[in-house]
């Protein structure tokens, strides 16, 4: 975590423990995923690749210490079960990476080439079913069969928040409401699941538990919203994976929506002409004025403002934690989410 967020000192501790435990989710995921077979190894080994800041696993691991007895619970070491779930999590994670970028037609993540880019989309729809299988064979064999039953229904919900976002390309009157709807399902209830399941492994209520995945859906719409603010405004060398990747594929993301609302009269067809324009291939110049547009509306500024009221609810919920060096390390990681880069 150590570059994501800046870790002051008397929070080592809680720091190492969590990389201790990454050390075995990596190690759970990979044996999870292991095969005789050369083609799918190396498959693999090139999602291994993709693996980043671990937010799933990291987020499961510090709810899971965060609401054990005693504050920092883990006096005992974290248990097999939380390591199984976090693995779980990242697992269904990458599953549906592969296949978004077989969706978005994206041919850079993490700095290197995608598996569509690389192998075609054959091989990225395939490797993605076998990625979503190894979620689930991993987590039946943790022998808690609500989790299985959770796990399936949030993999569900990604798929249909994609499946929505997908009925709606090329639609320039996507409103805000269906813009949250699609991300609170393709990224917030995943990382609500990590926050929840990580709690309550560890023994939670369901109570606290649910108030964890509210607070992780409310991170996990922060993030998408960073996102698409970097989708729009970032550079590939800078963020690490393909950008722009929105306005080509016809996608109305927050700052757009916004944009698109707070034009002048007269200026509206002029912005549904460019934005029309920027799904054809050699788009730069239509491109970089909407970016111009974007800037004069003030809608990068407007869905960071969005991005930052999520954030706010969900370190109302971090705060109604009992005091311990997670709870803190999970408010640093909720103010990071909205400022990263990449
Ligand atoms: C990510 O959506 C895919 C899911 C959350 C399932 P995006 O297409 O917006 O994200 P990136 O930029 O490719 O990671
Ligand atoms: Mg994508
Ligand atoms: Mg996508």
């Amino acid at each position: 975590m150590r570059g994501v967020i800046e870790i002051p000192d008397h929070l080592t501790p809680v720091q190492e423990r969590i990389e201790d435990a990454l050390v075995r989710v990596q190690r759970a995921f990979d044996a999870q995923l292991a095969s005789e077979l050369a083609p799918v190894g190396e498959l693999c080994a090139h999602v291994e690749r993709y693996r980043g800041k671990m937010l799933r696993p990291v987020l499961a691991i510090l709810s899971g210490m965060a609401v054990s007895p005693g504050g920092e619970a883990d006096t005992d070491g974290i248990g097999a079960d939380l390591i199984g779930l976090a693995a779980v999590c990242e697992m269904v994670h990458m599953a549906t990476l592969v296949h978004d970028d077989v969706l978005d037609e994206a041919d850079v993540r993490r700095r290197g080439a995608t598996i569509n880019h690389l192998r075609g989309n054959e091989a990225a729809v395939i490797l993605g079913d076998y990625l979503i299988a190894g979620a689930y064979a991993l987590c039946a064999s943790i022998g808690r069969p609500e989790l299985d039953l959770r796990i399936a229904r949030v993999s569900m919900d990604v798929c249909a928040g994609e499946l929505l976002q997908l009925s709606h390309g090329d639609d320039f009157s996507l409103d805000e409401p269906t813009y949250f709807e699609i991300v609170e399902r393709k990224t917030g209830a995943l990382i609500g699941v990590a926050c929840e399941l990580g709690a309550s492994v560890c023994g939670a209520s369901r109570v606290l538990a649910s108030s964890l995945y509210d607070a992780g859906v409310d991170l996990g719409v922060a993030f998408q919203i960073r996102d698409d603010v970097l989708d729009l405004t970032g550079r590939e060398s800078a963020v690490g994976k393909s950008v722009g990747k929105d306005l080509e594929k016809g996608k109305l993301t927050l700052p757009l929506i916004h944009h698109l609302a707070s034009c002048a009269e007269g200026e509206r067809a002029q912005a549904l002409e460019l934005l029309a324009r920027c799904t054809h291939p050699e788009n730069n110049e239509a491109r970089a004025r909407v970016l111009e547009g974007v800037r004069e509306t003030g809608s990068v500024e407007y869905a960071q403002r969005a991005g930052a009221e999520r954030v706010e609810r969900a370190r109302g919920v971090i705060a109604g934690l009992a005091p311990s060096g997670a709870r803190e390390m999970l408010d640093r990681l909720a103010l990071a989410v909205l400022h990263r880069s990449y």
